[in-house]
């Protein structure tokens, strides 16, 4: 069959999306502070994409211009053939690259797999280097486990590693320059992410607990020269050097540094969900699509690009507020 030419999904902003975020689940065997209520209510199985389903439409959108696609979760890696579907998207023609948002906790034995799987790049969470208050904030996570993960992800090959740490004053604010010597030291990225007002949580007042990026580099500039770069990784962060190091320090900004015009992504939440943005509920229901139509690519490739006209110019986060946007996170996969 001859080759479908590929279309560019452009929206109303002129802003051309080539990035998609897969949540392949919304499960996670951590609980974090900022991401969930400590007693959560998962999907149902029936009503979560299947991974034949997720896979389809993944090359409904190499097919119309997308190169880079994140799967991310809940965390990804608890679910159950993660890495076979991994293999199958890494070799989707027209994909550039292929990359995973993790919590690290299963790292120590997925990350050989996950390099020969395909995967180019790989983020991990990590919010502090102290065990006590890791547990705190991640309620159920092994820090000792997770770090191993990474000597692991360090050890598999991956183009590039990152850490994302999300900062909260008083609970891991005073923890960045060490946050920061540790990628230094195993010559990794590392990005420091603003809170965003994402689903009810319990536990913590995220209004007091925001802590904004300039404080963080004032913060740095005590142990660091930050010398700003004009390196991309196709996200929001905007990264910075520190002379002699290969490590970038990236800033995820979504508060004090609208990001948005710069936007270039979709997300696939684990129900199957388009979701346009991700501080805002324009969505387009793939999964009725993908379910009433199961031969028809045509009709999902024209529902794909006629969501484009949806997605919305910006996020509108307020975080002194009760959030409009009662989605967790780990539906959404950040
Ligand atoms: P690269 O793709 O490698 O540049 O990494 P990334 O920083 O885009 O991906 P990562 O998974 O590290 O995402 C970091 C965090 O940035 C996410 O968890 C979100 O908190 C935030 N983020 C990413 N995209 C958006 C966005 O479109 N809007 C908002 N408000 N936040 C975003
Ligand atoms: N605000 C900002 N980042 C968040 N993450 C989870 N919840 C939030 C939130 N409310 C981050 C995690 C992880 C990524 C997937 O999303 O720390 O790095
Ligand atoms: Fe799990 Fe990530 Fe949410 Fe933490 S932030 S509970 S690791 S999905």
């Amino acid at each position: 069959m001859p080759q479908q030419p590929t279309i560019n999904l452009i929206d109303r902003f002129g802003r051309k999306v080539d990035y998609l975020r897969i949540s392949i689940t919304d499960r996670c065997d951590f609980r974090c502070l900022y991401c969930m209520a400590e007693d959560m209510t998962f999907l149902p199985r029936e009503q979560v994409l299947s991974l034949e389903e997720i896979y389809r439409i993944a090359k409904a959108f190499t097919g119309l211009g997308v190169r880079k696609i994140r799967v991310t979760g809940g965390e990804p890696l608890v679910r159950r053939g993660a890495l076979q579907l991994l293999t199958n998207i890494a070799s989707l023609d027209g994909l550039d690259e292929l990359v995973l948002t993790t919590n690290g906790s299963q790292l120590e034995e997925m990350a050989a797999p996950l390099k020969s799987a395909g995967v180019k790049r790989i983020t991990i969470s990590l919010d502090t280097l102290d065990a006590n208050k890791f547990k705190a904030l991640t309620r159920t996570g092994d820090l000792a486990k997770v770090l191993r993960g990474i000597q692991a992800a360090c050890e598999a090959g991956f183009e590039r590693i990152k850490i994302n740490a999300v900062i909260l004053k008083g609970r891991n604010h005073e923890e960045v320059i060490n946050l920061v010597q540790f990628a230094i030291n195993h010559g990794i990225d590392i990005s420091f992410i603003e809170e965003m007002p994402l689903g009810q949580v319990n536990q913590h007042d995220r209004s007091s607990a925001y802590y904004a990026s300039d404080r963080i580099k004032a913060d740095l500039a005590a142990q660091f020269t930050l010398i700003a770069s004009t390196e991309k990784t196709g996200g929001p962060s905007v990264y910075y050097k520190i002379p002699g190091a290969s490590t970038r320090i990236g800033f995820i900004s979504p508060h004090s540094a609208n990001f948005c015009a710069s936007c270039n992504r979709v997300r696939l939440t684990a129900e199957g969900r388009l979701l346009l943005c991700l501080g805002n509920e324009h969505s387009v229901d793939l999964k009725a699509v993908v379910r009433q139509h199961p031969e028809d690519d045509a009709i999902l490739r024209q529902t794909i690009i006629d969501a484009m006209r949806i997605k919305p110019e910006k996020h509108e986060f307020n975080i002194h507020e009760q959030p409009v946007i009662l989605r967790h996170m780990n539906v959404t996969g950040g």
